[in-house]
């Protein structure tokens, strides 16, 4: 196989959640322009329609299909509109999550149905999208499920950070489970995205900003097309042999070793 062609997904078949959102419109492109068939998701099934419209008129393959991720019915219409309309399911992106929508609250004044929202959304919602997809991938010999957590994950991040953090473990639990199914499943643990959610949750002049970017080596702060290099490589033949990984993406603001 030629290099490039490695990292090409024609014949697959892709479902990005909050595919409506700043991320996921720019991953549902990606994948689309890679060659897949797209199912762009969204909360609301006309705004989903009209990202996937716009990719139609590009030449690209793709549908809108509403979904609430914290309804397990909801995913398993998800999948099956999939299914009908392209046939099966190869890669799976957990993108929709809540961020700038939680409220600036001390953790530990936290009213516990945020406590509850976010968890719902962030961790069940991806559980819910990867059992919904799993039987389709796996007929199909294999699959991917890549899900977004962040750099806040790996440091004190009040209840955004530990919904990412589950999430974290979700994907090891997943890959471990998956995995004999020919399933992948990895995450992308984004840094600062210079866009406008990334900018809400933390603004450009809170001090909490400037001491992150103080810290980072590399780029500081990258829009979203910056992460679609991670995305493809997961995604496609060129990262088959990775496996229940977070791959941080964000300059060198988190380092393990
Ligand atoms: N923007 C950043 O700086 C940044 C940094 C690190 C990680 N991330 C992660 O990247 C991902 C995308 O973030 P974004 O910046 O595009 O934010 P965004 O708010 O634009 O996108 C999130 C999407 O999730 C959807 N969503 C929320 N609840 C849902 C539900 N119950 N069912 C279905 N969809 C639901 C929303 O409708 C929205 O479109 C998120 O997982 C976020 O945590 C973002």
């Amino acid at each position: 196989m030629h290099t490039l062609d490695r990292f090409r997904l024609d014949d697959k078949v892709a479902i990005v959640t909050g595919g409506c959102g700043a991320i996921g419109q720019v991953f549902a492109r990606a994948l689309a322009e890679a060659g897949a068939a797209v199912v762009v998701t969204g909360t609301n099934g006309d705004t989903a329609e009209g990202v996937a419209d716009a990719l139609v008129k590009d030449g690209l393959r793709a549908i809108g299909v509403q979904v609430d991720i914290t309804d397990r019915e909801s995913t398993e219409a998800m999948a099956a509109r999939a299914v009908d309309a392209f046939g099966g399911i190869d890669i799976l992106v957990n993108n929709a999550a809540l961020m700038s929508e939680i409220p600036r609250i001390d953790l530990l004044d936290l009213p516990s149905e945020w406590f509850d929202k976010v968890m719902r959304v962030n961790v069940l919602g991806a559980v819910h999208c990867s059992a919904a997809v799993k039987a389709s991938m796996a007929g199909r010999g294999g699959g991917r499920i890549i899900n977004v957590v962040s750099a806040g994950a790996f440091q004190p991040g009040g209840i955004y950070g530990a919904s990412k953090l589950a999430l974290v473990s979700v994907t090891a639990t997943l890959a471990q489970r998956l995995g004999p199914q020919g399933i992948n499943v990895n995450a992308i643990a984004p840094g600062l995205v210079d866009n406008e959610p990334g900018m809400k949750s933390l603004p450009a002049d809170h001090p909490v900003r400037a001491a992150f970017v103080s810290a980072i080596p590399g780029k500081k702060q990258a829009p979203a097309d910056d992460l679609v290099g991670a995305l493809l490589l997961l995604s496609s033949p060129a990262g088959s042999w990775i496996n229940g990984q977070t791959i941080s993406v964000d300059g060198g603001f988190v380092m393990r070793l």
